[in-house]
């Protein structure tokens, strides 16, 4: 775990677009009054959507919409790490998953095209497009190597398409996300082997509905 800092340049202020604040409100009000704190989470993940990072007006912002310490917003923004304390790629933020099974399938390489093509880690490129960085496991390790770009999984990677999923941001494409392989999910490759029955999906294997006396009618 690296150690999470705010970025050394920050912006003058803050505001919360409207589009953010009706969101934000819509989370507050699931809380009781004296625990609105608890919006914390998709409150920082709103103010990261609108401006693609989490600056320190922006908690200042946030500790005052929820009544909180700004050491408070401070602590949840610098622990979670899908919160950007820098500003990124305007085009794409791709982190490659490094942990085993990423690593030993090729994470090094796919991290050496990133760094050819977009720059050193964890910095913006010089157009300010790209940014990557190397991450912990993403969960999708039977589809390793892996990495997420904005908010998708790009999986069962080669150096060559990660190339091309580069190049594809930078010409203005949203490259389609998923296997490269042609994978669903984490089928192995050529198809499932097993749960293959179309009748599993389509609720005739589902038990009847069975009354109890005096009740609802529940699931036998
Ligand atoms: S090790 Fe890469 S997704 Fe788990």
């Amino acid at each position: 775990m690296s150690v999470r800092r705010l970025a050394k340049e920050q912006p003058a202020s803050f505001a919360f677009s409207k589009a953010t604040k009706a969101k934000a409100d819509w989370w507050i009000a699931k809380y009781p009054a004296e625990r609105k704190a608890s919006a914390v989470i998709p409150i920082l993940w709103l103010v990261q959507k609108q401006e693609g990072w989490v600056s320190e007006p922006a908690i200042r912002a946030i500790g005052e919409l929820l009544a909180m310490p700004y050491i408070r917003v401070l602590e949840v923004a610098t622990f979670y790490t899908m919160f950007m304390l820098e500003p990124v790629g305007s085009a794409a933020l791709i982190q490659v998953c490094g942990t085993t099974p990423c690593m030993l399938r090729g994470a090094n390489e796919l991290m050496a095209v990133c760094k050819s093509r977009i720059g050193p880690k964890q910095t913006l490129s010089a157009d300010g497009r790209f940014t990557w960085e190397e991450v912990e496991c993403l969960g999708a390790c039977a589809n390793a190597p892996m990495a997420m770009i904005n908010d998708y999984y790009f999986e069962d990677l080669t150096p060559e398409n990660m190339a091309q999923i580069i190049d594809d941001f930078a010409a203005g494409k949203t490259p389609k996300p998923g296997s490269r392989v042609g994978r669903t999910s984490s089928e192995p490759e050529g198809g499932a082997l097993t749960l293959t029955d179309p009748k599993l999906y389509d609720g005739s294997a589902a038990k009847p509905i069975r009354k109890l006396p005096n009740s609802e009618p529940v699931t036998a």
